[in-house]
Order: C-alpha cells, then sequence, then structure tokens
C-alpha cells in the first residue's frame, strides 16, 4: 500500500502537477514563456494529485464540457485530459487511487458522461471506461486519386496562417454544431493547450467556405524527404483533423488537400470509420485503411441519466443488470425500451459491467457481438437481438476531439 496524500490540486501547484504530466509524457518541461502562455489552460479545478512529500507524483485533470449522445442530445461530459504518475512512482497504486478520488467528485459536479483518450489500452477498463468510439487512419496514393463525377464538390478553399486561423476556426467548430454523437465541444482552455500549439508547430489550416459562409476546415501538415536524385524526393501529407458542415464541405477539403502537388501520401489521421473518401474515388483502393484504433473511451457516471438521455431503435424492453463497482450507485437493473429506461426490480435479461455498456451507448459494437465475446451475460436468449435493435445507430460514433 502506497503512502501517499491523494487530494484536490491547489492553487499555487498548477504547474509542478503539469510537469508531472509531461514528463510522463517524454515531454521537457514547460518553459516560462510557454506557461505564461497557456497556464490558464491548465487550472487547478477538476484536477487531484498524488503527493509524495510536498512533491506532486501523479495528477488526473478533467474539463467540464458537453458531449452529443445518439438522438442528439448534449449532456454534462468530464473531458479527462491529463493522466500520469512520475515513473518513479509508479505500480504503487497512485492511478488507482487519484480514480477513486476524481469519479465520485465528477458525479457530485453533475457530469454524466466521462470520456478519455488512451495511450495504453489496458489501463482503464478497471475504472468502468470502455472503448465507445473508434478511429481509422487512411492512407491515399495521390497519383491513383481520381474523383468520381458524381463526387459533391462546392464553395472555394483558402489556407489561412497561423493567426486568422487561431482566430477563426474556433468559431467554424461552434457553428457546425456537434453533428454526430461523440463530438465535444471544445472550451477555450482546449484551443489554447490543443489548437495554437499545432499551428505554431508548422501545422497549416485550410478553410472552406460554402453558400452560407466559412463551414469547415482542416489542419494538416507536410513532411518532405530529400534524396540525392529528384526523382526520389518524397512528401507526405498529414491531416490532423477536418470538420465541416456537410458532405459537400468534406469532399471539398478532401479535393483541395488532395490536389497540393509535389505530394505522394496523404494520411488521414483519426477519422470516423464511416468517412466517405474511398466512395468518392474512381479507385477506391487509393484510399487503404492502415488501421483501426480506439478512440474516445466513455465512463458512464450517472447510468440512469446517460440511458435517458439517448434515443433508440425499435425492439422489445430489455432488462440490463448493470455492475458498477467503482460507483456502486450505478448498480442495478435497468428497463431498456423504445421509449426510455428506468430502474426496476425485475428479473434480469442480461448482465454487463459498466465498462462493457459504454462500449454500446454511443452504437459502437453490436451488443450480440459482445455477448458472443463472453462479455454480457445472458439469461434471455432473445435479448442481444433486441438489445442490438435498441442500441444501433445509423452513423458511427466519433470524438473528433484529442485531449
Ligand atoms: C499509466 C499510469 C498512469 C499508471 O499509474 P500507476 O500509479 O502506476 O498505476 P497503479 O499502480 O495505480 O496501477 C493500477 C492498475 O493498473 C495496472 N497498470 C498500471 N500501469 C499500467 C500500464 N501501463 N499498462 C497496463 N496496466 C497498467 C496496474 O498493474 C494495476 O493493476 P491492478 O488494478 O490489476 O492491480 C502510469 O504508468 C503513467 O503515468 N504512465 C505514463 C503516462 C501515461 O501513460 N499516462 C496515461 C495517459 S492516457
Amino acid at each position: 500500500m502506497s503512502d501517499f496524500v491523494v487530494r484536490a490540486v491547489a492553487e499555487g501547484e498548477e504547474r509542478a502537477t503539469r510537469d508531472v504530466l509531461g514528463q510522463a509524457l517524454h515531454k521537457p518541461p514547460v518553459d516560462d514563456e510557454t506557461w505564461r502562455l497557456t497556464a490558464s489552460a491548465w487550472p487547478a479545478a477538476g484536477k487531484f494529485a498524488a503527493f509524495d512529500g510536498a512533491d506532486p507524483v501523479g495528477v488526473t485533470s478533467s474539463f467540464s464540457t458537453e458531449i452529443v449522445v445518439p438522438g442528439g442530445r448534449r449532456v454534462p461530459f468530464a473531458a479527462i485530459d491529463g493522466v500520469a504518475v512520475r515513473a518513479d512512482s509508479t505500480r504503487r497504486g497512485a492511478l488507482t487511487r487519484l480514480m477513486a478520488a476524481q469519479l465520485p467528485d465528477l458525479v457530485e459536479r453533475g457530469h454524466v458522461l466521462a470520456g478519455l483518450h488512451a495511450s495504453e489500452a489496458t489501463i482503464y477498463g478497471r475504472y468502468g471506461y470502455g472503448v465507445a468510439g473508434r478511429m481509422q487512419i487512411l492512407e491515399i496514393d495521390r497519383a491513383k486519386v481520381r474523383w468520381r463525377a458524381d463526387a459533391p464538390q462546392s464553395g472555394r478553399v483558402r489556407l489561412l496562417d497561423g493567426a486568422d486561423a487561431a482566430k477563426l476556426v474556433p468559431d467554424i467548430y461552434r457553428s457546425i454544431g456537434l453533428p454526430r454523437h461523440g463530438n465535444i465541444g471544445r472550451p477555450d482552455l482546449w484551443w489554447l493547450n490543443n489548437h495554437d500549439g499545432p499551428i505554431r508547430d508548422g501545422h497549416r489550416v485550410a478553410v472552406h467556405t460554402g453558400p452560407d459562409g466559412d463551414d469547415g476546415f482542416a489542419t494538416f501538415v507536410t513532411h518532405a524527404r530529400r534524396a540525392p536524385a529528384l526523382a526520389d524526393w518524397r512528401t507526405e501529407l498529414r491531416v490532423r483533423e477536418m470538420h465541416a458542415a456537410d458532405p459537400a464541405a468534406l469532399a471539398s477539403l478532401w479535393r483541395f488537400l488532395l490536389g497540393i502537388d509535389l505530394v505522394q501520401t496523404a494520411y488521414g489521421q483519426a477519422r470516423p470509420l464511416d468517412d466517405p473518401l474511398p466512395s468518392m474515388l474512381e479507385d477506391p483502393r487509393a484510399c487503404r485503411t492502415i488501421s483501426i484504433e480506439d478512440e474516445l473511451w466513455l465512463r458512464l457516471l450517472d447510468v440512469q441519466a446517460a440511458l435517458n438521455a439517448r434515443t433508440y431503435g425499435r425492439a422489445e424492453p430489455v432488462v440490463v443488470e448493470v455492475a458498477d463497482r467503482r460507483l456502486p450507485a450505478n448498480s442495478g437493473a435497468y428497463r431498456v425500451t423504445t421509449d426510455g429506461t428506468s430502474r426496476t426490480d425485475a428479473a434480469a435479461d442480461v448482465r454487463l459491467d459498466v465498462e462493457t455498456l459504454a462500449m454500446l451507448y454511443l452504437g459502437a459494437w453490436r451488443p450480440s457481438l459482445l455477448a458472443d465475446a463472453g462479455r454480457i451475460e445472458v439469461f434471455d436468449a432473445g435479448a442481444p437481438a433486441r438489445l442490438d435493435a435498441l442500441f444501433k445507430t445509423v452513423v458511427e460514433p466519433w470524438c473528433g476531439t484529442h485531449f
């Protein structure tokens, strides 16, 4: 058992906890100038730290925003934006104690869901987080790109420099309006932490203007590899993120990016599984999925509120027994119906833990597949098919915001 003290981070301790995170993620300490510019993006609020004497050796950080759930409702969401334990203090229970402090605090502050992006996929299931959204990495062979005649196209695309982009892009993101379940709101501190940085680091920003004004953007970076012979020079283009209000704006951004000269290979990083790009090309093999990865890990903090917030497909009801050992108030049976959910004393049709419920919640996984995989205990043989129909969503869940 560890002798750490785990408590909320106090004012004046922010920078030391920021350095714990930086060190664990193999980044240099924040210099004075960077800290001056970005300190407000790392407030004490929403953070817990583990202290060994006076020194913080572990931290878990969160900021509050909203997430869209199936059906379009927005619910209070805690984005866990930094988890780390200093290398000389790992495997002594610090993370477990940090999570034990953070989870009830998030509930108390009214969050319905929490989420994170995991550096390793074996850490967070034990705390009730499950993979609720996945992403794909696309690799595009530019020489093979020919657009189908019916592929949409609209407006025009222009490049912005860092200062203009930092002003404009947050407004475009806001006006696009979180169209997909899994999307989250981006508070000012997110933009300060994530967006200004990459632009300064050489990312460029393309903005699409449609009939009603600016309605999409992409941030990207290019890497050139020089070789002795000109014919062997290679340039890669990496699309870091791309958001658009409608399919025509998205297609036009792709057209622009894949039309940039001297690029041999382009990559779409962290794209939703249903990105339409391959279906708009004459040769769909010009665009390959080179990896499918977990994107958003979700934690239902208030199971009843979360289940009630989303909509369901048409099927007969299912009684789902949920086990949540970290937040035991969530444990119990819920009757899930087409019209909503309620607590019940009825006998369970299926039993699962809260991590598996998170996997179902946004529609990323077919419940019957998770039953086949042994993650859902089945008492009524017809229940998995009914859960499939209830939880299914037409579009894939996708967060699209790294934090
Ligand atoms: C991941 C990290 C936060 C774990 O902290 P920790 O204090 O060592 O974790 P704990 O001692 O509380 O261990 C908790 C449990 O997780 C397991 N665990 C810890 N780190 C793990 C890892 N990297 N991979 C798999 N399991 C891990 C432990 O074995 C333990 O399992 P148990 O509950 O079955 O006993 C820490 O190793 C770290 O900061 N790593 C570098 C930065 C990082 O990856 N941060 C996460 C960013 S999303």
